[in-house]
């Protein structure tokens, strides 16, 4: 089977590629710079971008499967292309933001690109089974990587969500692509358990041996601290909506049991598999 990988070189697309390759398909990534792609020898890179309708219609030749993350983009170039194309299934990696309001609405960046790449992949009749995510392990990396003196500032610490590792998204994106018969639909995919930062930093201190404390920061302090100078009010407020209380409706679901037969990995996994990050 010809399977096309997008984002490869990103977390959960990387996963996606590394477990699908050796099991003899013949698998295609499509990425913006093959310099910087680390992926299996078996992995043919295709340079291009996803909003540059030839360079989504040179890596769609021939696939039967595609792992989609839209990335920054709406995923409409790509949606037109696989019309034509005709791959027999795309996975896309969506959000929970799909379905769940959040403060600002469809005005919520986040919220907005992710029904738009649903949309324009049902609008074109493309099969397809969208993957909608909580947020991931990785974000308390935003207020924890840069915790030098083991104080880690976040707001809305004691806001629970049922963040999910990267890898479990990804093992389910494989398990939908390698089917015989591709499960389409729409899939919460979620971590285990609902955990607030203060109960992450809990499980960080268990795991690796740590005593980082938490202290709560108003949004426009973590907006200032984790964002790049200038970075315009309507992105900062569209991510830390995504980790806010309108996002706390979310609850543990069978996403991952359902699709791969094993439940999601505990956070705790996700920790100690990226220690080094908690340097
Ligand atoms: N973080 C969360 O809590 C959360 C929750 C739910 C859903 N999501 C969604 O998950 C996705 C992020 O997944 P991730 O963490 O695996 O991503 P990531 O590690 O940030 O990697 C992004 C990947 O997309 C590629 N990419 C970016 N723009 C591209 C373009 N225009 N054309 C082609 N490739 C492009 C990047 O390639 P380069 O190497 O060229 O940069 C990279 O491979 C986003 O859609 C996000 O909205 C995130």
């Amino acid at each position: 089977m010809k399977i096309l990988v997008t984002g490869a070189t990103g977390t959960v697309g990387g996963h996606v590629a590394r477990r699908l390759s050796g099991r003899g398909h013949d698998l295609v990534a499509l990425v913006r710079d093959p310099a910087r792609a680390d992926l299996p020898a078996d992995v043919t890179l295709v340079q291009g971008d996803l909003t540059d309708p030839d360079a989504v219609r040179r890596a769609l030749d021939g696939v039967d499967r595609v792992f989609l993350n839209m990335a920054d983009d709406n995923g409409a170039v790509f949606a037109k292309a696989a019309a034509d194309a005709g791959p027999g299934h795309v996975v896309l990696l969506s959000s929970f933001t799909a379905v769940i309001d959040l403060p600002s609405g469809a005005g919520n960046i986040i919220t907005a690109r992710h029904r738009a790449g649903e949309q324009a992949l049902t609008d074109a009749g493309v099969p397809a089974t969208f993957l909608r995510a909580a947020g991931f392990d990785y974000n308390i990396l935003m207020w924890a990587a840069g915790a030098a003196d083991g104080v880690v500032r976040a707001p809305n610490v004691d806001v629970k969500l049922p963040v999910v590792d990267p890898a479990d998204i990804a093992a389910a994106a494989v398990a939908v692509l390698t089917a015989a018969d591709p499960r389409p639909g729409a899939y919460s995919i979620t971590g285990p358990h609902s955990l607030s930062v203060r109960d992450q930093v809990a499980v960080i201190n268990e795991t690796l041996g740590r005593a980082y404390t938490v202290q709560e920061i108003s949004e426009a302090d973590a907006a200032a601290a984790a964002f790049r100078p200038g970075t315009p009010d309507f992105v900062t407020t569209s991510v830390l909506e995504t980790m806010g209380s309108g996002a706390a409706v979310l609850t543990p679901a069978d996403g991952v049991k359902t699709l791969t037969g094993n439940p999601p990995r505990p956070f705790s996994a996700w920790v100690a598999d990226n220690a080094q990050a908690f340097a």
